[in-house]
């Protein structure tokens, strides 16, 4: 079977999306002749082929259709809803598939195709029935999750200590005392992508040390999950890329399926683990996992809850970013992410819905400051606590019980389990979950200075070093051709220029470094960029050729470039 493939059927660019107009719209690709029908609601759109799902017909307007939803097809008159992609003529009888649409920055948008839509469908097994304590699930921290399915062990995600996101992101649970254990004894790992509260490389190193040859599972993202495998100086010899929507055969009775994100296809996952035929659905960090098509009635759905890790508003400041403005802005953002996650819930009806992937908590010392930091302090970064509010997990969780009662819903602290062959049996069973008694749930203790200290020293890398090292950073990077100014400058942890650190501008209209603003007219931004204070950092005269120093390689080779440690990993 060949892989899923996700294929741009159709680009539209800024100025055609701006012309869409409310409802239907009928739109053919110059390229092939062929049609689509996008229809617009607000600044959300769906889309379809423009072929009719009986024998090919295309559809035109609907003239009796009064609300603007509704096509026709010009062969035998069968009725389509655009706005719900329901046949209407005739009646319950067939959805239209649908194509992912991607909204782009630049204001466009692309319609996809996957191909093929529903892969877990095929070579399908049978349902047996699961034996009390045959498959358990527990809940370590944020997204990692252990599954014990029979006599096999398979590990989601293992972020179990350290920090994500540099210094940003700490753990907010507690693991279970024993999670080094349960780390270096499991079968098999999945690590759904490159973000570091998934990929946490100082979990990693703790499982090198015992077992470098565990099999760890990724998608075969084009931003490759391990890129930085090489640099992170952690062992790990059997790393297997495997290939969307085919199923990974594990055992007799064992098998996943990664899948892409319709969204973020070049770096997010999401898998299906099947245990005698049984589905485990975890869709992890996905903005729209496999184009928003996704087996219904799994055993287990889990998600995550909390929102993006993106500083966009909070660390903004001036303009239209005040507190009032950045507090709405977050609380609406919230408030549909909540709606979206329970309205999924109920569409795919799972048996039973667990949110995690969402426990972190802005736990450093230094994010304090953030924290009371004053406007005179601060000229763009600002974060407030009040301002900055997190959905929790409890919240989703009532909400889906209100709008899909028949779902159960599983809301675990660290070392919870969740026996899915009891909760399949009787949801009401209250020996379905278990809770740990008297362990920690909430951590107190981080050990900044182990994990911050190691950071610190980057400061002083040669890359740093250069200052006309940081045109070929920007030219590496690729982002230009926009009327935009951007002033960087270091700073120290309360914001204050940092003594001889860089202060500099760049104009992306050209890529080019002036030292004053351009007199035209442009959108201007001022970014901080905090650096610890204690570090100092040699300045030096740029070498003739720039070559990479030691054996620090060009940073247009640690993003999207060649993979590092290539030898310890494998395409499947
Ligand atoms: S082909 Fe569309 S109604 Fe028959």
């Amino acid at each position: 079977m060949d892989p899923q493939t996700a294929k741009v059927v159709l680009s539209l660019d800024a100025e055609a999306v701006d012309l869409l107009k409310e409802g239907i719209n009928f739109k053919k690709n110059p390229e092939d002749n062929k049609c689509y029908i996008i229809y617009k609601s607000e600044d959300s759109y769906r889309a379809c082929k423009n072929q009719c799902k009986h024998q090919g017909g295309q559809f035109v307007k609907d003239i009796e259709d009064l609300d603007g939803s509704t096509v026709k097809c010009t062969k035998h008159n069968w009725k389509l809803n655009v706005s719900t992609m329901k046949y209407v003529n005739p009646p319950d009888s067939f959805m239209q598939d649908e194509l992912e649409v991607e909204v782009m920055e630049d204001g466009g948008l692309q319609l996809v195709e996957l191909n093929p839509e529903d892969p877990w469908l095929s070579d399908p097994r049978e349902t047996l029935e699961l034996q009390p304590g045959e498959v358990q699930v527990t809940y370590l921290t944020h997204a990692c999750m252990e599954l014990k399915l029979g006599s096999c062990k398979f590990l989601f995600d293992p972020w179990l200590q350290g920090p994500a996101f540099a210094r940003g992101w700490w753990l907010m649970h507690e693991p279970p005392a024993d999670w080094r254990e349960r780390l270096c004894g499991a079968d098999l790992i999945y690590i759904s992508h490159m973000h570091s509260d998934h990929l946490s490389y100082p979990s990693l190193e703790v499982l090198s040390k015992k077992r470098p040859d565990m099999p760890i599972y990724v998608g075969d993202t084009s931003r490759p999950v391990f890129w930085y495998l090489k640099q992170s100086k952690v062992k790990l010899t059997n790393i297997n890329v495997v290939p969307f929507g085919i199923w990974q055969n594990v055992n007799e009775h064992l098998r996943f399926m990664i899948l892409m994100d319709g969204v973020h296809p070049e770096m997010d996952t999401c898998i299906i683990v099947q245990y005698k035929g049984h589905m485990i659905l975890n869709t992890v960090d996905c903005t729209r996992p496999n184009g928003g098509r996704l087996p219904q009635n799994v055993a287990l759905m889990m998600s995550d809850f909390a929102g993006g890790a993106s500083g966009f508003p909070m660390t903004f400041y001036g303009g239209k970013y005040t507190d009032s403005w950045k507090a709405e802005f977050i609380k609406n953002e919230r408030k549909k992410l909540l709606n979206y996650k329970a309205s999924l819930v109920k569409t795919l009806q799972p048996k039973v819905y667990c949110p995690f992937a969402g426990y972190f908590v802005e736990a450093h010392p230094s994010d304090r400051i953030i924290f009371n930091v004053t406007f005179s302090l601060c000229l763009l970064l600002q974060i407030h606590k009040e301002t900055n509010t997190k959905n929790s997990a409890a919240d989703l969780n009532a909400l889906i019980n209100k709008r899909a009662p028949e779902v159960l819903t599983w809301t675990p602290v660290p070392g919870a389990v969740l026996d899915l062959g009891l909760a399949l049996r009787d949801p009401t069973d209250s020996q379905a979950v278990s809770v740990p008694v008297q362990t920690k749930v909430y951590k107190d203790n981080w050990a900044f200075d182990v994990y911050v200290n190691e950071q610190n020293k980057a400061v002083s890398a040669d890359i740093f070093s250069y200052r006309d090292w940081i045109p070929f950073y920007y030219s590496w990077a690729g982002f230009k051709d926009y009327n935009l100014v951007v002033r960087v400058i270091e700073t120290k942890d309360d914001f204050e220029p940092l003594p001889g650190g860089y202060d500099y501008l760049v104009d992306f209209s050209d890529l080019t470094f002036p030292v004053k603003r351009p007199s035209r007219e442009h959108s201007y931004l001022e970014l901080k960029n905090r650096v610890e204070q204690d570090q100092q950092r040699p300045r030096r005269l740029s070498p003739q050729v720039l070559e990479p120093l030691s054996d620090q390689p060009p940073a247009a080779e640690t993003g999207l470039g060649p993979v590092f440690g290539e030898s310890a990993i494998q395409r499947v």
